[in-house]
């Protein structure tokens, strides 16, 4: 059996798109082999996600520099694995957990403990000399079989812009294609009709959010949909059947007292269902993600029965990549498809166990970015290798994004593997 041995682990702190202080992390293991991996973080988080340490100093970064985080990787974390032999990312990750000691990994920070995480696998992947999504794909004990669709970042409104309206992201889904390149072009080519309809209709340049999705003085959630649809009709693609739509309403951030300010009147849980009920009857919209919010247990079970069979029910905050959230979710059949964000477990293996809870119970898997990214791409090795359905990683206009884009279509371009579903 393969061993790996720990050399070191070093990190060092970087800034992420946001020019926000994240961790970067090298393993070095005694073979000579080394990896190394950042983190990203996420701006519209669910309240259940394993805890970033940042240090809160408000004169440096506002608060957000994460230089404790990084001692505790080139501390706590070294010290504890220096030496030792490991067989499987679990085992190391065991020890990372062991080392932190709380749940929700908030002692050493989960930044720097999926530092940590990525680091040993890629040193590891470089030892057995594999490419990372083979590496990933045997940790998962899976045979690699497809590559993910694509939805990517058209529209953007509430945290990730000006809350000018609600609605967060508004997707494309490259429904038709062959090809992660093919699909790559059409959303290209509706991006481009989408920022013309924009000067026309808003008077507005490209003004980008987060994830470069655009984001005009939309009026409201509907017209974010109504204009996707435009642009799409513009780009000379036919809507529904050669490019649907995917949203992210991230509900959690609008709901106030059991209301949800959607905009107009507040709508009772019952209300939001019907809304997104009415928008999937109206819109091609193959996923919606966080149409309620993260505690409304006893209303998604209602959705997911509402969209059955039209558009998948996808848990984002609702989940957390969280095991026992989705152990729960499952038995009350309260969503139908898994947004696996690493970061939000904060190891491999706390991931690698929601996307198998998730395959078991025959949900989609839907592997996604943060708002926060940096310019790895072992996101897009990740959605290979555990073959995820789709991969969530935000527009096209960013290189923290098209990292991961150009690592598909490289990967695409090495194993000939076609689309999923
Ligand atoms: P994030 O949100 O800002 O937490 O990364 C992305 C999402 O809601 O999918
Ligand atoms: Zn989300």
């Amino acid at each position: 059996m393969n061993t790996f041995a720990i050399d070191r682990l070093h990190a060092r702190e970087i800034l992420d798109s946001r020019g926000r202080p994240t961790v970067w992390a090298e393993c070095r293991l005694a073979s000579g082999a080394r990896g190394a991996a950042s983190v990203p973080s996420g701006a519209s988080t669910g309240r259940a996600e394993a805890c970033e340490l940042r240090d809160g100093e408000p004169s440096r970064y506002r608060g957000l520099g994460c230089r404790r985080a990084v001692a505790n990787v080139n501390t706590v974390l070294h010290d504890g694995v220096r030496g030792r032999t490991f067989a499987t990312q679990a085992e190391f990750d065991g020890v990372l957990q062991l080392l932190d000691g709380t749940p929700n990994l908030g002692r050493l920070g989960a930044n720097a403990v999926l530092a940590a995480s990525l680091a040993f696998a890629r040193a590891v992947a470089a030892q057995r000399g594999v490419p990372l999504y083979r590496h990933f794909a045997d940790l998962a004990g899976l045979p690699l079989r497809t590559l993910p669709r694509l939805t990517v970042n058209l529209f953007s409104g509430g945290k990730h812009a000006g809350e000018q309206a609600a609605l967060q992201d508004v997707l494309l889904a490259p429904v038709a294609v062959q090809n992660t390149d093919e699909g790559l072009a059409a959303v290209v080519a509706v991006y481009q009709c989408a920022a013309d309809l924009i000067l026309r209709k808003y008077g507005q340049r490209l003004l980008r959010a987060d994830e470069g999705g655009l984001a005009p003085d939309f009026p409201n959630a509907e017209a974010m949909l109504a204009d996707a649809v435009e642009a799409i009709a513009a780009a000379g693609y036919k809507v529904g059947t050669g490019m649907a739509l995917a949203v992210d309403v991230a509900s959690s951030h609008f709901q106030r007292d059991g209301l949800y300010h959607l905009g107009g009147k507040p709508l009772t849980s019952a209300g939001m269902i019907d809304q997104i009920a009415d928008w999937v009857r109206r819109y091609p919209l193959v996923s919606v993600e966080d149409g309620l919010a993260e505690e409304d247990w006893a209303n998604w079970p209602a959705l997911r029965t509402r969209l059955a069979g039209h558009s998948l029910t996808l848990g984002d905050d609702f989940l957390c990549t969280q095991p026992e959230r989705i152990r729960r979710a499952i038995a009350a059949g309260a969503a139908n498809a898994l947004l696996l964000k690493v970061n939000q477990v904060g190891t491999l293996t706390g991931a690698a166990q929601a996307a198998a809870l998730a395959r078991e119970a025959g949900w989609k898997v839907v592997v996604s970015a943060r708002s926060g990214e940096t310019e790895d791409d072992w996101l897009a090795d990740l959605a290979v290798g555990w073959g995820a359905d789709f991969i969530k990683v935000g527009s096209i206009t960013q290189s923290e994004r098209l990292a991961k884009y150009n690592r598909l279509l490289a990967i695409e371009a090495e194993t000939a593997l076609p689309l999923a579903g």
